[in-house]
């Protein structure tokens, strides 16, 4: 009875991934989706821990370690949650995703030693089995140590590293982590099945280190959406280890969400897939130049008012420098003076604007912004001719023209918002410095573009008094 009324529960909390899954691809929804999903999570947990029997038929017994871990995991993680400012989000993405590779490796380990202390019976050591296994460490591992490279790297606190010939060390690594596999599967008894299987252990932990050493300045989102969907795919193995249909059906789904998702990203930063899986593009953080530096001129707020007020269409390229400033709520307040004053306003979105998927829709949505008023990069392109102001709110990357004229940069190829096409371009930002990506950007020094400096909450809120005033 418990063990039909747990396939029960296991197939609802499915049916919940599935759901959430869906609900999140809506901001309206996202939060309900992310709930709905979380409820079929916990029911699947506590239907495991007491209705779950062992081959023996007896219930789980250590319920004060298994809720004691619950208990430390669970309030490390509202910590984490609570306290991590919404800039940061992608580096506690990268923790996680590093936490689940470390789960589904261990998963592997403990089911590896255990057919080890049984002598590798034959009906429960197929190849299959051992197969799953080994995807399990080699994909944990790599998921375990790039994400701690990835957040290391986000946060600042390890910089790019890349030497000659790398691309060939990570090949041979991560060939010799498959061909020993293959090796120990083919003949498990041999007395050194355990060490050799500690060497492809370690051979995927530094895999994983070399693969995301050398990625850096634009590239990063496409590497942790990746590792994203290998923390997915290497709990699918765990799932596939226990016979768990929950588990298995959660990480496929997660793979499947980061695959889509990196590939997404792929297409919009332009990189192919191939080119993330080697680890042998990033951006270096250097200063390229462009050539165009020459004169910027400078616009003042009492003119920006007076352009925008008097404009039929105003464009809003929100970027980082918007989240930084915290200045959704004064740019929504913005958009809505404008439109006292007849304006026509709306927000043209990058999908890799700000630093992670989707940050900028977010941060909109948090001042209420309507979602009707966010246009897609295409769209957006499609309305900058018809567009007599545009502006760029602590966006720099993302508007940079050398992604489309300058062969030698790192952004090269990277679609971008086409601002250019608008009459006028007024942007917001602290100072000349670069981007994200360590490059100049030849946008600021064009005759149809202004600058007006400050940071984005200073400069908004002033705007908005002139605009009172007019
Ligand atoms: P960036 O190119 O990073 O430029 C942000 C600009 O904001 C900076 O040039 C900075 O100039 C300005 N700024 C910072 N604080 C400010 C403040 N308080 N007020 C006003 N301006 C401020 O941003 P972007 O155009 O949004 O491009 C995103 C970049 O991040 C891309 O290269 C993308 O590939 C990368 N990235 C994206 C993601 C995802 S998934 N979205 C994840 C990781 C990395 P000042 O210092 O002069 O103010």
């Amino acid at each position: 009875m418990g063990v039909s009324i747990l396939a029960l529960i296991y197939i609802i909390a499915a049916v919940t991934f599935i759901m959430g899954l869906k609900m999140m691809s809506n901001p309206a929804t996202a939060r309900k989706g992310n709930m709905v999903a979380g409820v079929g999570m916990v029911t699947a947990i506590l239907g495991t821990i007491f209705l779950y029997r062992n081959p023996d038929g007896s219930l789980l017994q250590n319920h004060i370690w298994i809720f004691g871990a619950i208990a430390v995991g669970t309030l490390i993680g509202i910590f984490a949650a609570k306290k991590v400012k919404m800039t940061a989000m992608p580096e506690m993405v990268s923790l996680f995703n590093g936490l689940g590779g470390a789960s589904a490796t261990l998963i592997s380990v403990i089911e590896f030693n255990h057919l080890a202390d049984l002598g590798f019976p034959a009906d429960a050591s197929s190849v299959g089995t051992m197969a799953i296994i080994f995807a399990g460490v080699i994909l944990g591992n790599i998921t375990f140590s790039g994400s701690l490279i990835a957040w290391g790297k986000l946060s600042g606190k390890v910089k790019d590293f890349a030497f000659k010939g790398q691309h060939i060390i990570n090949m041979i690594l991560f060939g010799a982590a498959i061909a020993l596999s293959i090796f120990i599967t083919a003949d498990l008894q041999a007395s050194a099945t355990v060490i050799l299987f500690y060497i492809v252990f370690l051979l995927a932990l530094i895999y994983g280190i070399f693969f995301v050493l050398p990625i850096g300045g634009a590239d990063m989102p496409v590497v942790i959406s990746l590792l994203n969907s290998l923390s997915g795919l290497s709990a699918a193995c765990g799932g596939f280890l226990y016979d768990n249909k929950v588990v298995f059906t959660g990480g496929i789904l997660v793979g499947a969400a980061g695959t889509i998702l990196t590939v997404l990203m792929c297409k919009a930063m332009n990189r192919s897939l191939v080119n993330v899986l080697i680890g042998s593009f990033g951006g270096g953080g250097k200063l390229a130049a462009t050539g165009e530096q020459g004169q910027h001129k400078e616009i003042s707020l009492n003119d920006a008012a007076v352009v925008m007020s008097y404009a039929n269409k105003v464009l809003i390229v929100p970027g980082y420098g918007l989240a930084v400033a915290q200045a959704q709520h004064t740019c929504h307040e913005l958009e809505k003076l404008l439109e006292i004053k007849g304006v026509q306003v709306k927000y043209a979105i990058h999908p890799v604007a700000g630093r992670m998927p989707g940050h900028m829709n977010v941060l909109l949505a948090e001042a209420d912004v309507s979602y009707d008023k966010l246009l897609e990069m295409e769209e957006a392109n499609d309305e900058f001719t018809t567009t007599d102001v545009v502006l760029i709110l602590g966006a720099n990357d993302v508007v940079n023209p050398a992604a489309k004229t300058d062969p030698g940069s790192p952004i090269y190829g990277m679609p971008i918002l086409d601002v250019e096409l608008a009459k006028n371009v007024v942007v917001n930002k602290r100072s000349m410095k670069p981007g994200y990506a360590g490059i100049e950007n030849g946008l600021f020094y064009r005759p149809k573009t202004s600058m007006l400096f400050g940071d984005a909450k200073k400069v908004l809120q002033d705007l908005c008094g002139e605009i009172k005033n007019l």
